[in-house]
């Protein structure tokens, strides 16, 4: 039988002091009901519905794959249930919930909560986890046998269960039949004035339906964002599990506490990662790369044996051997053929940099084609811009452009052409020949050394006054 899984991420999130809902706040790039979300589908959910209510459309816009019930009142984690009792009818098999603030939890441990649960029959098993600072979180009340008697939020726990270390992670698998046949018994006389969906365990207890406490052997996985505080840690989390599983595939990491990944990013093997580097979305890193330092890169393709240094990629396509940086900007559909070069503080858009072409100082290439074995020379600059429309740049196999070469758009330099340096090209280079735009130098002998010969002069007449 399938199993479905409900994701509440309808609360406001009052303690994050934030615009906007807690659940779009990211982890390592990714909101954290996205990290939900794909905990649950790796975990076998075929089927994945989440109640949105606080930001509702901001939050929804982050779950365009995801079927979404709106919770218009927000009364508790059991009423955001009831709202999403209609989605979910008919209601049979286990159903997985979850909340869009605890973004750790892995979908291994998900799995085998749905297994406890089926193998044992019960009508829930809810996922514990020993803290060592409880504080905030319900808490697992056991009876002499062991067995869980109910959950007790923090604000409603009792002198003597003020030191019960065993918390609700806020994660259940419940028999759907069950749940929606008790969920009205469920009733807002506690500290919050809210239906809590926590109390279904002690509704269960009474009826004599079966309730199993499995406890995690990671209670990290089971943080809960309600604050920045732990928003920080969550990502300290991630990071490091990231990061080792990285390690453990064959990536070097000179500082793993300085590396930040992205949950999707994927690395090959024998790749090196230097010290403060992001790498984030959906961005690939072949084989033998070498990564930063000082480099953050979104959404690119890193090719095998390439080497980045202290640059900013940004849907950037980078091929083998080829190297960038220190100190360069790639920006969206930026493509760097293999073996090309981007050196020191060039910035690159929307364009094709050949096989073996170096474009190696202070450049700005945009809307450009660049051919095979074509060199840029420093300072040189598409004008791709008049002011109203972008215009393509074409340099064809083998050209040389000099240094300072202002290329304005459109304008095509033929193959194994040369520009002469510091000139501004409006027109068409042909292939093979030369394009020199600037004045003749003229040179006035003897002006420097008689300018230095009035200063001394002058200087003199100073001193004796
Ligand atoms: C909840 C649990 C607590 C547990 C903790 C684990 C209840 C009553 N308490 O407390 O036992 O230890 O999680 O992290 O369930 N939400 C809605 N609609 C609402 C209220 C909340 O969708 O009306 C969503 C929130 O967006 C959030 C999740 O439910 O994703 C949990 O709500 P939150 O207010 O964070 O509950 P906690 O106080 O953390
Ligand atoms: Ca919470």
């Amino acid at each position: 039988m399938g199993v479905t899984a409900l994701i509440l991420a309808a609360g406001a999130g009052t303690r994050m002091k934030s615009e906007i809902p807690k659940v779009a706040h990211e982890v390592l790039g990714t909101p954290m009901v996205r990290l939900v979300v794909a905990a649950a589908r790796q975990a076998g959910c075929d089927r994945v519905v989440a109640v949105t209510g606080h930001g509702a459309e901001f939050v929804e816009a982050l779950l365009d794959d995801v079927q979404c019930v709106r919770q218009e009142q927000r009364l508790g984690t059991g009423h955001a249930v009831m709202c999403a009792r209609g989605a979910l009818m008919p209601a049979e098999g286990s159903l997985v919930v979850l909340s869009g603030d605890s973004p750790l939890l892995r979908p291994e441990t998900i799995d085998a909560l749905v297994q406890e649960r089926e193998r044992s029959g019960a009508a829930i098993a809810v996922l514990t986890a020993e803290m060592d600072d409880p504080a905030g979180y319900g808490r697992i009340v056991r009876g002499p046998r062991g067995e869980v008697l109910g959950i007790v939020e923090h604000k409603d726990l009792a002198p003597q269960q003020m030191d019960i270390a065993e918390i609700n992670t806020g994660t259940y698998c419940f028999d759907a039949a069950v749940l929606f046949a008790h969920l009205d018994k469920l009733d807002t006389d506690n500290a919050q004035g809210e239906f809590y969906l926590t109390d279904m365990v002690s509704v269960f207890h009474r009826e004599g339906l079966g309730v199993v406490g499995v406890p995690t052997d990671e209670p990290q996985e089971t943080i809960g964002v309600n604050s920045r505080v732990q928003l920080a840690q969550a990502t300290r989390v991630l990071q490091q599990r990231i990061n080792e599983r990285h390690m453990i595939d064959g990536v070097t990491m000179v500082d793993p506490n300085l590396v930040w990944i992205g949950p999707d990013v994927e690395l090959e093997q024998d790749v090196v990662i230097e010290p403060m580097t992001f790498l984030m979305g959906a961005t690939t890193v072949e084989r033998g790369a070498h990564i930063g330092p000082s480099t953050r890169i979104t959404d690119s393709k890193i090719g095998p044996d390439a080497r980045v240094d202290a640059s900013v990629l940004i849907g950037a396509n980078v091929g083998r051997d080829a190297t960038v940086g220190p100190v360069s900007y790639l920006r969206p559909g930026t493509v760097l053929m293999a073996d090309s070069k981007v050196g020191a503080c060039v910035e690159i858009k929307k364009s094709t940099v050949g096989e073996g072409s170096k474009v190696p100082h202070l450049s700005y290439i945009g809307d450009a084609t660049i051919g095979k074995g074509v060199n840029v020379g420093a300072g040189s600059i598409t004008c791709n811009y008049d002011g109203a429309r972008k215009h393509a740049t074409v340099i064809e196999d083998g050209a040389f452009i000099g240094s300072d070469t202002m290329l304005v758009a459109p304008v095509t330099i033929g193959q194994g052409a040369v520009t002469a340096a510091a000139s501004a090209i409006t027109r068409d280079v042909a292939a093979g020949s030369l394009g020199v735009e600037r004045s003749e130098q003229r040179t006035v002998e003897g002006w420097a050394d008689r300018k230095r010969a009035a200063g001394a002069e002058d200087t003199e007449r100073g001193s004796e006054a």
